[in-house]
């Protein structure tokens, strides 16, 4: 049994949101259980600023999700910046919405609702000029800069559905985003700096666009580097928005038009663009960025994710927004200039609630504690952390180091197909332990299944799943609705499968253990095998290839590749920059192989299924417990495949 921390009085005290104690988590958790469409009705009539307030909550459910998506609140409309900005403005005007701090410490921006307003609104102008309509796609490829959430927010304004790609991202997948979703607008940025590099953004776009539909590129000026242009197609974004007037009227939706499409990794083939609502997604953005971070009216916001990935999109920028809050925006690394930056920007700017991933946390500890002492963290109450398993000693570190045993640490389990945080602590309400999320948000019905998808009861392990849909769930996969069904419905009938496994122990409480499917989790980025491998097979002298995740310390996991090269081909330092070369152009710089180990051939059922299970153990470095070999067509590759591992 592990140790239980108290809620420290700190993140207690003052506490005025509307789960401030363990009884009332207790309390809510049971009341939304018993009927969840009256619980998010309530909350989403209360949370939300409706043109038309719904009278309606869930309609369908897992049960009928082939024959048709589910809907939240189907008969309300509004228009999402209107929760986000409008009705801030005579309250909060002046209030600042956005602080942002570039690549160079110090180097600040910020933006009030009032000055964002304006912003979304000239560009709402502009993209209307450009020919965009409501439910047209705008692809977003852009750095952490203040405009991109204007832009996310002007696609709302006008009914628009952005999808965000993420600045590492190659123009290959930038491409593949375009052509799947059908965009003709883009916006992008010069150069996006990073560190003491420069993110060649807008050259990335020519490379992934050229040939394909795309009318117009908005173009944002940040470095003032030298970019390639395209005349008549490209157009400076400060031109186009100076321009523009800083009034309009806000399209109307439906509560169920979507909002965006982020593309993200799955186990199979290429990735999928998730859709999210307006009033669903919204609703839940708004709801769990309140109660779990527990966000004050005077608190300095911040999660330090890149927006190119859901945490950004709802922890960022709708949650925040939606609830009034100063969110932080961060344009550069961790490590730059030293990995002492967080800390240093928490003393700058009094940083109330910091939110970030284990990875970057396991990276600056190795760097030593000098580096968070140096600086007044005093200003911290809580401390979150998303995207992968956090190890307990990664835990104790933030919460000893970092927060000195004052603040709370709120482990976030979720996914970019939930919208938001669907397990994790509500930082004035939930003792927490460490390495676990804790308990289901209230409205959350999560369960474990066996293999057979028969329900385990009290401390058990298993797959995890949710039985019950909510407000923020995504409804499909753009364009290819039974790729959604069967990736998530499948498995088990009438629930919803996260792809993850999981532990529950005698409190009730989970611990996420991982993937449970062929997806990888590098820094909490997420990476399917299958994507990885069709970029390898790229290469020439590649005949096969099989990757595998393995523990690593910083990362979480790292990549495995097993190589199988064709007749005359031999293992090199050479060949394994070259595949590594083809993941980069293939997929993006962020991702890569880290281990290579080149293999005579791959273990094979003898109908030729490749028996991932073996090579997955051997890359853990449990060689020894490979269990069952007798279905294989050659078990003497296994012994070769054990010799040479990597690890
Ligand atoms: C993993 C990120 C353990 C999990 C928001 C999930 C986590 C995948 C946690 C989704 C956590 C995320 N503890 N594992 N607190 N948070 N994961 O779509 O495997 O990028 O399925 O969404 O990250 O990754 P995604």
């Amino acid at each position: 049994m592990s140790e239980t921390y108290a809620v420290p009085t700190r993140v207690t005290q003052g506490s005025r949101g509307p789960i401030p104690s363990a009884e009332a988590y207790r309390e809510t958790w049971l009341r939304a259980a018993a009927n969840p469409d009256r619980f998010w009705l309530q909350i989403a009539r209360e949370r939300v600023v409706w043109r038309t307030a719904p009278t309606i909550g869930l309609e369908g459910g897992y049960r009928e999700v082939r024959e048709r998506p589910f809907t939240w609140f189907a008969d309300g409309t509004l228009n999402v910046t209107e929760t986000c900005l409008d009705q801030h403005l005579a309250t909060r005007g002046d209030k600042t919405a956005i602080l942002w701090e570039g690549d160079r410490p110090g180097e600040t921006r910020t933006l009030t609702y009032l000055q964002l307003h304006a912003e979304v609104n000239r560009l709402a102008n502009t993209l209307v000029s450009l020919g965009v309509r409501p439910d047209d796609r705008v692809i977003l490829y852009m750095g952490m800069v203040p405009e991109l959430a204007v832009a996310m927010l002007a696609c709302a304004r006008v009914g628009a559905i952005h999808s965000i790609v993420f600045g590492g991202f190659s123009a290959e997948a930038l491409r593949d985003r375009v052509l799947d979703s059908g965009a003709r607008v883009v916006l992008t940025q010069d150069e996006g700096p990073r560190g003491t590099k420069r993110v060649p953004l807008k050259a990335t776009v020519d490379a992934g666009i050229e040939g394909l539909d795309v009318e117009r590129v908005l173009v944002y000026r940040r470095t003032g580097g030298e970019v390639p242009w395209v005349a008549g197609r490209d157009l400076w974004w400060h031109e186009q928005v100076s321009s523009a007037s800083p009034e309009f009227t806000a399209v109307e939706r439906g509560a169920e038009d979507p909002l965006f499409i982020l593309y993200t990794s799955g186990s199979t083939g290429k990735p999928k663009g998730v859709v999210h609502t307006s009033g669903g997604y919204l609703t839940y953005a708004s709801y769990t960025h309140q109660v779990v971070f527990d966000v004050r009216e005077d608190d300095v916001y911040a999660c330090v994710a890149d927006i190119g990935w859901i945490t950004g999109h709802t922890y960022i920028v709708y949650g925040p927004l939606a609830n009034g809050a100063t969110t932080f925006m961060f344009e550069s690394v961790p490590t730059y200039p030293d990995a002492g930056r967080y800390w240093d920007m928490v003393e700058r700017h009094g940083i109330s609630v910091f939110y970030t991933a284990p990875t970057a946390i396991r990276a600056i500890a190795a760097h030593g504690d000098d580096l968070v002492k140096r600086y007044d963290r005093s200003s911290l109450r809580v401390l979150g952390t998303v995207g992968e398993p956090i190890n307990p000693d990664a835990w104790r570190w933030y919460y000893e180091v970092v927060g000195e045993g004052r603040c709370t640490i709120v482990d976030t389990w979720w996914q970019t197909e939930t919208g938001g945080i669907l397990i994790a602590p509500l930082a004035p309400a939930t003792p927490t332990k460490p390495g676990s999320a804790t308990l289901p948000l209230p409205g959350i019905l999560p369960a474990l299944v066996n293999q057979e998808g028969e329900l385990q009861v009290g401390p058990s392990s298993g797959y995890l799943v949710i039985t019950h849909p909510w407000p923020g769930q995504a409804r499909t996969v753009f364009g290819d609705h039974e790729r959604y069904v069967s990736t998530y419905f499948s498995n088990y009938e009438g629930l919803y499968f996260t792809g993850d496994g999981a532990r529950r122990d005698g409190d009730g409480y989970y611990w996420i253990t991982g993937r449970v499917d062929d997806v990888l989790n590098i820094s909490g980025h997420r990476l399917g095998t299958a994507e990885l491998e069709s970029a390898l097979l790229t290469v020439d002298s590649v005949a096969e290839v099989a990757v595998v995740g393995y523990p690593h310390q910083v990362k979480g996991q790292g990549v495995y590749a097993y190589v199988v090269l064709q007749p005359g081909f031999e293992a090199s330092a050479l060949v394994e920059e070259a595949l590594n070369g083809a993941v980069r152009s293939i997929i993006g710089p962020f991702a890569r192989v880290d281990l290579f180990q080149f293999v005579p051939g791959l273990p094979k059922t003898r109908s030729g299924k490749v028996m991932r299970r073996i090579l997955r153990k051997v890359a853990e470095g449990e060689a020894e417990a490979l269990g069952d070999l007798s279905t294989l067509a050659d078990p003497s590759v296994v012994e070769v495949i054990k010799c040479g591992a990597k690890v």
